[in-house]
C-alpha cells in the first residue's frame, strides 16, 4: 500500500462517532481501516483527536437535528486545537452535500458512503488549507477487500456487511438517495472475513444489508434480477440462502444472524436454510411498516397485509419458535384512524417479540414528500405512536413470559447495565437475558433457567 502524504504527520489521532443503523457502525470500521493504513490511530477521546468524523444518519429529521447540535458543540473544540479537522460522513453528508460546507460552515470534510477510500486525500486537502468534499455514489464499491478495524468491540459479536445501497424505493425512505444503488459483495471475501473473526475469538456475526434477501452475487456490479442473468451467470450465482449456508458451514461453532429482511423477498429457501443449520439463529427482523394494504401501497412496499401474514405463517410453520421483530411507522401521509387500527391488530396477530416504532418524518425529495402532503397532525401521530407502543409492549411482555420456567442458551456479551454482578447476553431468538455472573465469562454459551421477565428482558440463573 502506498503511503499518502497525509501519513507523513505520523500517528495523528482519529475519533469516530457513529449514528443510525448497524450498517453505519459497520462502515465506521471500514473508515478506521482506511485511515489506519494512512497512519491514523483511533482514539476514544474527542479532546485528544486531530481528526473527528461523525458518521451520520438522515433517516428522520430528529436524527439530523441531533447531529447538527453535536457539530455546533464540536466546533468549540477548534478553540483548543486550531488544526482540528471535522468531517461529516455517511447519509446526512450525502443528503446535504456541499450545503454543510458552504451555507452552514460547520465542517471541513464532507464524504458520502461510497467515497471512504478518498478520506485520507480529503484530509490532506484540508491540511493544504482547503475544504474537501466527495459525495459520488458508486455502482460497484463494496469495500470487500478491506479488513474492518473492530471499534468499541465486546470481542464476542461483530457485524459483516454483505451488500450496499438499496433499490427498493419505499416512498418514505431517504436511503436509496443516500446510499445509492444496491450491489452485493463477493461471497468469498465475506466468508474470509467471517473466518478471520472466528480465528480472533468472536462467537457471533450478523450479516448486514438494507435488504439481505435480495443479495445476489453473479460476479459484481449493480443489482440484477436472477431471471435477467445469462445461463452461465445463473449457474454460478450465489443468492442469500446460498450465502447463509456457506457462512454457517465455514463457522459452524459461531452463531449467525442477519438483518434486515424485506417481506416481499424473504422466501422458504432462506427459512429452510435457517432450520437446517443449528448455528443460524432463529430470529428474523421483518419490518411491516403498516398493517393496512392501502397504506402499504402508498408506501410502495410491494406487498399487502395478507402477503405479510402469509410470510409470518410460513416462518412459523418451518421454525415454530422463531423470534420475529418489526419496524412500524405511525401516521404516514393519508393514514386514517381505521387504517391505523389495522396496524394495531396486525401487531397482536403477528405477536412480534419486539418492534422499532417511529412517527412518520417527511424527508425532502423522497417519493412520499413529492406525492403526498404530510397531513396527519403531529398530535395525532403522537397518539397513534403511543397506541402502537402500548400494544407492542403488551405483546413483548406476553411473549417473554412464555420463557419463564424454561431453559434458554445465552451467549454472554458483557455486563448487565443495571448490575456489575450480572452478565447480559441473548438467547437464540435475540431476547436479552440477564443472570448472575458466578464463574462464567464473556463469550461463554450458558444454559440459563428463566425465573421472571419484563417487557424487554428475561431474568434467571445459570444451570450447572
Ligand atoms: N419516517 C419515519 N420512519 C422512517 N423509517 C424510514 N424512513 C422513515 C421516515 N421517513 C423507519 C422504517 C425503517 C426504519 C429503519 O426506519 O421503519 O424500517
Ligand atoms: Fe440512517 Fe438509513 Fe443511512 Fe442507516 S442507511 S445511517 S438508517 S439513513
Amino acid at each position: 500500500m502506498s503511503t499518502h502524504p497525509a501519513a507523513e504527520k505520523t500517528s495523528r489521532k482519529l475519533y469516530i462517532e457513529s449514528y443510525g443503523c448497524a450498517m453505519n457502525f459497520s462502515d465506521s470500521e471500514i473508515i478506521a481501516s482506511i485511515m489506519g493504513e494512512h497512519g491514523f490511530v483511533n482514539t476514544q477521546d474527542e479532546l485528544d483527536a486531530d481528526v473527528i468524523f461523525l458518521n451520520t444518519c438522515a433517516i428522520r429529521d430528529n436524527a439530523e437535528q441531533r447531529i447538527r447540535q453535536r457539530l455546533i458543540h464540536l466546533r468549540q473544540n477548534k478553540k483548543h486545537n486550531n488544526e482540528l479537522i471535522i468531517g461529516v460522513l455517511g447519509c446526512m453528508a450525502e443528503r446535504l452535500k456541499s450545503k454543510l460546507l458552504e451555507e452552514e460552515h460547520l465542517v471541513d470534510v464532507v464524504a458520502g458512503p461510497d467515497s471512504y477510500r478518498e478520506l485520507p486525500k480529503l484530509v490532506a486537502e484540508v491540511d493544504d488549507g482547503g475544504r474537501a468534499i466527495n459525495v459520488l455514489l458508486s455502482r460497484e464499491e463494496t469495500y470487500g477487500d478491506l479488513n474492518p478495524v473492530r471499534l468499541n468491540s465486546n470481542g464476542v459479536t461483530a457485524f459483516v456487511s454483505i451488500m450496499r445501497g438499496c433499490d427498493n424505493m419505499c416512498s418514505f425512505c431517504v436511503v436509496p438517495f443516500t446510499r445509492g444503488r444496491e450491489r452485493s459483495r463477493d461471497p468469498e471475501s465475506i466468508v474470509n472475513e467471517v473466518i478471520q473473526l472466528k480465528n480472533q475469538g468472536y462467537k457471533e456475526i450478523t450479516l448486514l444489508g438494507q435488504n439481505v434477501n435480495s443479495y445476489l452475487w453473479f460476479g459484481g456490479g449493480p443489482k440484477k434480477e436472477f431471471k435477467s442473468l445469462t445461463k452461465e451467470e445463473q449457474d454460478n450465482s450465489v443468492d442469500f440462502a446460498d450465502l447463509l449456508e456457506k457462512v454457517a458451514e465455514a463457522a459452524s461453532e459461531m452463531r449467525i444472524r442477519y438483518s434486515t429482511s424485506h417481506p416481499r423477498d424473504i422466501n422458504e429457501k432462506v427459512v429452510e436454510t435457517m432450520a437446517r443449520h443449528k448455528n443460524i439463529c432463529n430470529y428474523i427482523h421483518l419490518p411491516v411498516q403498516s398493517g393496512n394494504t392501502r397504506v402499504l401501497e402508498a408506501m410502495s412496499r410491494n406487498y399487502s397485509r395478507e402477503w405479510y401474514m402469509e410470510k409470518i405463517e410460513m416462518i412459523r410453520r418451518i421454525i415454530p419458535d422463531c423470534g420475529i421483530s418489526s419496524d412500524i411507522i405511525a401516521g404516514f401521509c393519508t393514514e386514517t384512524e381505521e387504517e391505523h387500527k389495522d396496524t394495531l391488530s396486525l401487531i397482536e396477530w403477528a405477536q412480534f417479540d419486539f418492534s422499532y416504532m417511529y412517527k412518520y418524518s417527511e424527508r425532502p425529495a423522497t417519493p412520499a414528500a413529492k406525492k403526498f402532503s404530510d397531513d396527519v397532525p403531529e398530535d395525532v401521530k403522537g397518539r397513534r405512536l403511543s397506541e402502537i407502543i402500548a400494544v407492542q409492549n403488551k405483546m413483548s411482555k406476553e411473549r417473554n413470559s412464555e420463557y419463564v420456567g424454561k431453559e434458554v442458551v445465552v451467549l454472554v456479551e458483557g455486563e448487565s447495565k443495571k448490575s456489575d454482578q450480572d452478565w447480559m447476553g441473548r438467547n437464540d431468538q435475540n431476547v436479552v437475558v440477564v443472570f448472575p455472573k458466578e464463574h462464567y465469562n464473556r463469550g461463554d454459551l450458558v444454559k440459563v433457567l428463566v425465573e421472571r421477565n419484563t417487557t424487554t428482558t428475561l431474568i434467571g440463573k445459570a444451570i450447572h
